[in-house]
């Protein structure tokens, strides 16, 4: 089949690659010219496992082509994804001028009968909006027919993902519309959803306020243990037993990042409130995230005092593990509070270095050697979980650090390994906390 993806952004191109892998000859289009160029000799602008040797394979076998050209890309497609940004805007809703400009722009190109399918995580009504824009411009006798089909692919996994989701969410009252989408997906073997549009829009945003609540749930729980000497891993793993909790997303740590669940939570909460529906579970969610995210700076001051002049190693900056995406990271808000102290930060992360380097430019200091980055520190912050922090030989926080002192925002390290050196350890939710011999006062 003929498939267009709007967007060579993170959603659109593993679509893409994912989708000429199993036969389908794919055009992507960005108005990105150097991304687009980029793309065309192989390279990938993200890094994601796996997605690189899929560009390569496609494209050299002609399946995957890109473009800047809206004539080469919409005129004879059979079907549109839509999978450009909808950022955040000031006051926490979706910014959906890309998406306007996509549906005027597929509305002026097309030239066949075409299905549109929206894969960007846009607020209920929109899709509907994409009807009445395309509809209004189009040549009068064609068939445009507008589906809801979110995503749901984790950065860092998002290959294993599209092959092996938990469900796919087809969003149309149109049945010839629906009959064609679970055609298209028969191959992938997952189960299928068909809902109408509007479930299908916040099919996506529940999905991801859930999670984040979960997540917020669980450091809560976390902070409570850390009070009262209890161990968060223990009780996650005492809760999740029960089958109707589960035993995903319950990992306490330093709050959620990324370019998801901040962005989609903030944006349910402000579409609720234009409906003058507060959602103030998740208003707390997003909260206490925000708080979790300042702990390991609190939890420094409280260890040593003062942060002035200390030399402060900042192990990861990535919102999490095999990805180089900072964005709503974690690690970021550490460093704007840590320089806030005056505090003398070296960054270490394999990969994220240039990311970071963007936003927060020669304030600190940077290295892809963890050994380098804590060499002569006075305290280390831990603030992604990579493997290369976990699998750290735990002499060289003795031997490279001036003060053995490590606050640890991901629980990188068990308990009983950590004991076995004289390093001063504060994770998240276990026991090893002053405050929680205070609990009787
Ligand atoms: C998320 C959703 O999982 C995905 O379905 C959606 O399409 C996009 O948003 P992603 O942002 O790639 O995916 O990462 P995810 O693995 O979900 O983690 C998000 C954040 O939550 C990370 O900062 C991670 O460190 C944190 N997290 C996750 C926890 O702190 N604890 C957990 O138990 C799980």
């Amino acid at each position: 089949m003929k498939v267009t993806v709007a967007g060579a952004g993170y959603v659109g191109l593993v679509t893409s690659a994912c989708l000429a892998e199993i036969g389908h000859q794919v055009t992507c289009i960005d108005i990105q010219k150097e991304k687009i160029d980029l793309l065309q000799s192989g390279r990938s602008p993200i890094h994601e496992p796996g997605l690189e040797p899929l560009l390569e394979k496609n494209l050299r076998n002609e399946q995957l082509h890109f473009t800047t050209n809206p004539h080469r890309a919409y005129s004879d497609a059979d079907i549109i994804f839509i999978a450009v940004g909808t950022p955040e805007t000031r006051d926490g809703s979706a910014d959906l001028k890309y998406i306007h400009v996509v549906a005027h722009t597929i509305a002026h190109y097309i030239e066949q009968d075409v299905i549109v399918c929206t894969k960007s995580t846009v607020p209920v009504g929109t899709n509907e909006l994409i009807q009445q824009i395309i509809d209004s411009r189009k040549p009068p006798n064609l068939q445009v027919e507008v589906v809801a089909n979110p995503e749901f692919l984790r950065e860092g996994a998002a290959i294993l993902d599209f092959f092996h989701g938990d469900r796919i969410v087809i969003g149309t009252r149109h049945p010839e519309a629906a009959a064609f989408m679970e055609q298209f997906y028969l191959q992938l073997n997952i189960p299928i959803m068909k809902t109408d549009i509007r479930n299908a829009e916040m099919i996506k945003y529940a999905a991801n306020a859930f999670l984040a609540t979960k997540i917020s749930f669980i450091n809560e729980v976390a902070n409570i243990c850390e009070h009262v000497g209890a161990n968060i891993e223990e009780v996650a793993y005492g809760i999740g037993q029960d089958k109707r909790i589960g035993h995903h997303f319950l990992k306490a740590g330093i709050g959620y990042g990324g370019s998801c669940f901040p962005k989609d939570t903030k944006a349910l909460v402000q579409f609720g409130g234009n409906l003058k529906q507060r959602y103030e579970l998740l208003e707390a969610a997003i909260n206490v995230n925000k708080r979790q995210q300042s702990l390991p700076v609190k939890k420094a001051k409280e260890t040593v005092g003062s942060l002035h002049g200390k030399k402060i190693a900042l192990l990861g900056l990535a919102f999490k593990a095999d990805t180089d995406d900072v964005r709503e990271s974690a690690a970021l808000t550490i460093v704007k509070e840590l320089l806030e102290e005056g505090a003398d930060v070296t960054a270490y992360d394999p990969i994220a270095i240039p990311n970071t380097r963007r936003i927060v430019g020669n304030a600190i200091g940077y290295t892809e050697d963890i050994r380098q980055a804590l060499q002569d520190t006075d305290l280390a912050i831990i603030a992604t979980d990579w493997d290369q922090i976990k699998h750290l030989p735990l002499e060289v926080y003795l031997t490279k650090m001036k003060n053995p002192i490590v606050i640890d925002g991901r629980n990188c390290y068990s308990l009983q390994s950590i004991g076995q050196y004289p390093i001063t350890y504060l994770s998240v939710g276990r026991p090893g906390h002053p405050n929680a011999n205070n609990m009787f006062e």
